[in-house]
């Protein structure tokens, strides 16, 4: 092994994946580049865009600013973990269905930032929704299809009504 590299194991969506890696390394890079999970985005590496979001124990974190080792044999849950058993789940269902995804960039941090605030709260309003949201940006989308993606998520599941309105499909 190279000697300036370090082995370490981590616990990605719910599979144990031994990995060699630079110990200076981010989370973000290790995901990436030696675990091979393109799904986190890399944006700006400075802790202002979420781009890089991930869940460890089920909460959000900025995986640009995580140094790897911190969280080696912690859970850890990427964009690629989000389906169950090849159904997507219903905050990238809704995404797909109502355009709240279009270049996609922001698309991951958005939905695991979402997945976190659903499990703990599972009917949040509009309010709370973008205060769980703020630290993850986006250009294209203008927030109000993401903001409503999450809603009807929220409903599905909690066995409510999800059918989008045509204002969630044709307006805005
Ligand atoms: S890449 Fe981590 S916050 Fe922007
Ligand atoms: S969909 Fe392009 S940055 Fe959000």
């Amino acid at each position: 092994m190279d000697r300036r590299k370090t082995l370490g194991e981590f616990r990605v969506n719910g599979e144990r994946r031994e990995v060699a890696y630079e110990p200076h390394r981010t989370l973000l890079e290790v995901l990436r580049e030696d675990l091979g999970l393109t799904g986190t985005k890399h944006g700006c590496e400075l802790g202002e865009c979420g781009a890089c979001t991930v869940l460890i124990d089920g909460t959000p974190v900025l995986s640009c600013l995580t140094l790897a080792q911190e969280v080696e044999d912690r859970p850890i849950e990427t964009i690629e973990g989000m389906a169950d058993k090849g159904e997507l789940h219903p905050l990238q269902d809704f995404s797909a269905e109502l355009g709240a995804s279009q270049c996609g960039y922001c698309s991951a941090g958005f939905m695991l930032a979402a997945k976190a605030l659903l499990a703990a709260n599972p009917a949040p309003t509009r309010d709370e929704i973008r205060a769980a949201l703020a630290g993850n940006l986006c250009r294209c989308t203008g927030y109000v299809k993401i903001f409503e993606a999450v809603e009807l998520a929220a409903a599905k599941q909690r066995g409510e009504p999800c059918t989008p309105s045509r204002e969630c499909t044709h307006g805005h």
